[in-house]
């Protein structure tokens, strides 16, 4: 069977289980099996593990061999589910005009999460606002994976990030010392602005946004950070962004866990945040 071209872990494959409990949680929310959009790769071994919760898959992979190798594996898997390949960049499909809504992405990329393209932007964030609006069109939740590379560039707009958090937080007790916290490693600062962004996109289009709490680990040589996430669509608007700090409270003080083999332990548990007293 050809082979993932990525190295996998223990770690990797603990977070595919623990993701399969909250899956299937969620296709019980949703009331039926779940359709799924992401990066499967060669191997899909996200699908094997998942497959109970599963209606269709649609895997985009932006590298021919592996595509290819893909289509010879799901041969032999005999996942017996639908499958539909896109070739390219998942960001650009999920940002397409005539891309559908899907119930489960995942974004396994083993890349960043804010990296400068030559607009300065970053294509994470503007694939998650085109989920969010596709969704509330169709008032439909879904669940959001995510899964980072914390080499990544683009350092200088996490600090951005960080200001606004800090503009949304002004006023209460605890800030100054949570951010410099999570100013500390590229993966705190991921932890935070990658919550922040999803918050903030989620409850623009009317979701309640709510996260298991996110891993930092190792895989072969390279760090990551992995956020599973579910986008709960509520007919009844929410109050702006702005207007909810406390679930902005909650998320900067949501820790960061570190998975070492299977077992889990707290990497960072920032400083509360309260209302001065008076
Ligand atoms: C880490 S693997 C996915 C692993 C899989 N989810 C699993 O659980 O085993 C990432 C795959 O996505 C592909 N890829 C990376 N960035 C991509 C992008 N922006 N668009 C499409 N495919 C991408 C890579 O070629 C690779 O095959």
């Amino acid at each position: 069977m050809p082979l993932n071209p990525f190295p996998d872990s223990i770690e990797k494959n603990t977070l595919r289980r623990r993701d399969a409990i909250a899956l299937r949680s969620f296709k019980t929310l949703v009331g039926a099996p779940l359709t799924y959009c992401g990066l499967t790769s060669a191997e899909a071994r996200d699908i094997v593990i998942w497959r109970e919760s599963l209606s269709s898959v649609c895997a985009v992979e932006i590298d021919d061999a592996t595509r290819s190798n893909l289509h010879i594996n799901w041969r032999q898997l005999n996942v017996g589910l639908p499958l539909k390949v896109i070739a390219g960049d998942i960001f650009n499909y999920l940002q397409a005009a005539d891309t559908p809504c899907y119930d489960v992405y995942n974004l396994d990329m083993y890349g960043g999460f804010t990296y400068s393209r030559k607009s300065n932007s970053s294509p994470c964030r503007d694939a998650v606002r085109s989920l969010c609006a596709r969704h509330r069109q169709e008032k439909r939740s879904f669940a959001l994976l995510s899964t980072f590379n914390v080499r990544d560039t683009g350092v200088e707009q996490y600090d951005a990030l960080l200001g606004e958090i800090k503009l949304c937080l002004e006023g209460l007790e605890g800030i100054d010392p949570n951010l410099k916290e999570h100013g500390r490693t590229h993966a705190t600062k991921i932890k935070l602005c990658y919550m922040y962004m999803c918050w903030h996109a989620g409850q623009t289009h009317d979701f309640h946004v709510e996260f298991a709490d996110p891993i930092f680990y190792n895989s072969g040589k390279t760090n990551l950070v992995h956020f599973y996430s579910e986008f709960r669509f509520r007919s009844q608007a929410l109050p702006t962004p702005h207007a909810d700090r406390d679930r902005l409270v909650q998320l900067a003080t949501t820790p960061l866990r570190k998975m070492s083999g299977r077992i889990s332990s707290i990497e960072l548990r920032p400083t509360s945040i309260v209302k001065p007293s008076a």
